[in-house]
């Protein structure tokens, strides 16, 4: 959580780093600041709220100085107030910082700091940081690099810092201890640092993935170093090749819909990405785990949130598809007891940022797993620690509410599952290739569900008073109607629940009056019978109904107040279009109710704090 964005170069830094933590502000928009060095002087501005806010203080001032540090946060330690806001100064005011991640050793470094007269202006675990490497560099009279090397191995947590020394003004120090930092070489000797390879577009040609573990000093060169050894590291930069497009809304009002629409050829990307070649690149990279795979019992999948809900529609795909039984845990939850060596570990994580994912993925793997990770970001932190990393192709997700992400998702998990179904002599390559087939088909049918658009347009406008929603699915549509309920939540701040429909009758039945609106989602699959004996359990006791369902019958027409239809499809790709419109509807009652749909209030994009 929380961006950073700090710049070194022969131009004013303040636009730059404002235009950067604007794009960066998926990942935390409750306060923003910005330090600038200018002749012998940094100055720090801070303001509460989004970084428009930061920008209208200022005003006509344009702010001066060809370094800077600034920072976009979601509050963890301290309430979201101007003074709790990023860059943070020490005592002193000679060393500025902003951070990402928590530092989870701040007491007893409070402690120390106060025992030698610190006192702190806020209640953040960053301040306590910046002084505590302000102690240490007095103490022990050492320069801002060696300051940092030396003590940064005694922080616990994940996090990442940008610093500046004003008694060593033309260079910032960089430290990576488990999060995400991009460093772009622009022209001109620019450089700026950015927590999202996708913020550097337009700035720079060249990037570098600082990987946790590194420190970098930034002037008008780069040096890395490597904190374990403290010995200079001579890493490899990548060309930085970014459609800038793909962070614009484009003529669409809010990046989520305009994800949802792209949710075609997102999915269509990745599974070209996928299977393009003979023997296609998933079958290349898990070809050293084939005899691992043709003997598992069990699959564990660690997620969170709506990429936790892939991983349970995933739990069909392994057990139909390859006789495999799946554990679907959320990551903050995980117990590493649980799995060993020999065992496999599916990882998905749209962001690779996440930290719970991260802290259940490395206690799988220091227990001995293998990890399979799925993910949409290139060269983030998950990607690095995965043996196996299979990118899904949805492109940047700017919406912090997960959507083309999800079904990309899906998309990769099929084709693993049905992958492991043939090398376990479970799916014949006949069907495995049918199947394929049909999921190649997907992209089109999605894009028949996007025309009905407009229609749960209306519907939301007409259920957009209700206070709670019920979501209710069977097999795969019981993680779907998860994901569904938390669609409606994060955007429209409604409260939904995503329930089993069979499990609806043991207890929540008893929240239906006729204020209760209930999602169905009731493809025509194995559960289908069922599905319509819930729905009219709920229509009895006089519930309103809004039922998702691919051939519509005379029974469900004459129960249901609303139907939105699908096209057919084999039952286990329903999840794909099944999703879409809850989506949508998600959308609309946000729309209508006036949230703030890309940046819904108290989310952020990236979560990484635990
Ligand atoms: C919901 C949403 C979150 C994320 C979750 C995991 O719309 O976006 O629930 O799915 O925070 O994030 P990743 O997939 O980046 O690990």
């Amino acid at each position: 959580m929380c961006g950073i964005a700090a710049y070194i170069g022969e131009k004013n830094a303040y636009p730059i780093i404002l235009e950067a933590l604007k794009r960066l502000e998926y990942r935390g928009y409750d306060s923003a600041g910005i330090t600038l060095y200018n002749e012998g002087k940094t100055t720090i501005y801070k303001e509460t709220g989004a970084i428009v806010q930061l920008e209208k203080s200022l005003g006509k001032q344009s702010p001066k100085g060809k370094i800077g540090i600034g920072h976009t946060r979601w509050a963890t330690h301290g309430a979201a107030t101007a003074i709790n806001a990023h860059p943070h100064h020490s005592q002193d005011k000679r060393l500025s910082l902003v951070h990402n991640g928590t530092i989870l050793n701040h007491y007893i470094l409070k402690e120390d700091l106060l025992a030698n007269n610190f006192s702190f202006y806020g209640e953040t675990d960053t301040e306590i940081l910046v002084n505590y490497l302000s102690h240490q560099q007095k103490k022990e009279n050492l320069n801002l690099l060696e300051t940092v090397l030396r003590n940064a191995g005694k922080l616990e947590g994940r996090s990442v810092f940008v610093i500046h020394d004003k008694q060593d003004p033309e260079k910032l120090i960089a430290c990576n201890l488990g999060g995400d930092l991009f460093i772009g070489k622009g022209k001109g000797k620019q450089i700026l640092l950015c927590s999202d390879k996708n913020a550097l577009a337009g700035y720079a040609d060249k990037v570098l993935n600082l990987l946790p573990g590194m420190v970098a000093v930034i002037d008008k060169h780069c040096h890395i170093f490597d904190l374990n050894t403290q010995t200079e590291l001579n890493p490899e930069w990548d060309k930085l090749k970014l459609n800038s497009e793909a962070l614009e809304k484009g003529t669409y009002p809010h990046f989520m819909l305009k994800e949802i629409f792209e949710q075609e050829t997102a999915i269509s990307q990745t599974i070209k990405h996928l299977t393009k070649t003979s023997p296609n690149r998933l079958e290349l990279v898990l070809e050293p785990y084939r005899r691992t795979i043709t003997r598992l019992r069990k699959i564990t999948i660690i997620a969170c949130g709506t990429s936790w809900h892939a991983g349970l529609v995933a739990k069909h795909f392994f057990n139909e598809l390859a006789d495999l039984p799946v554990y679907c845990e959320y990551a903050s939850e995980f117990m590493p007891n649980d799995v060993g060596s020999g065992d496999l570990v599916i990882a998905i994580s749209q962001s690779g940022s996440t930290a719970d994912t991260l802290q259940a993925v490395q206690a799988a793997k220091d227990a001995g797993a293998t990890i399979i990770s799925i993910c949409n970001v290139d060269g983030s932190a998950i990607t690095n620690l995965a043996n196996v990393s299979l990118l899904t192709k949805a492109g940047p997700e700017i919406g912090v509410a997960s959507t083309k992400a999800f079904t990309t998702q899906l998309a990769a998990l099929l084709l693993i599952a049905s992958q492991c179904g043939e090398w376990r002599g479970y799916l014949s390559p006949n069907k495995k290739k049918a199947l394929w087939q049909e999921l190649k088909n997907i992209p089109i049918k999605i894009k028949e569900v996007l025309r009905s658009n407009p229609k749960i347009a209306e519907l939301a406008q007409k259920y957009q008073t209700a206070n709670n929603f019920l979501y209710l699915g069977r097999g795969t549509g019981f993680p779907i109607a998860m994901e569904g309920a938390l669609k409606l939540k994060e955007v429209s701040y409604i409260h939904a629940e995503g329930l089993s429909a069979g499990e609806m009758k043991h207890g929540s039945i008893a929240l239906i009056d006729e204020k209760m609106p209930s999602l169905f989602i009731a493809p025509k699959d194995e559960h289908y019978d069922k599905i319509m004996n819930n729905l009219l359990e709920i229509k009895a006791r006089h519930g309103k109904i809004i039922a998702i369902t691919s051939e519509t019958d005379k029974q469900i027409e004459a129960e249901a107040d609303d139907i939105i239809s699908i096209p057919t499809c084999p039952k286990l790709l329903y999840p794909f279009l099944t999703v879409v419109p809850l989506q949508l509807f998600a959308y609309h009652v946000a729309l209508l109710r006036g949230t703030n749909i890309d940046k819904p209030r108290n989310l952020a994009k990236s979560v990484t704090v635990e």
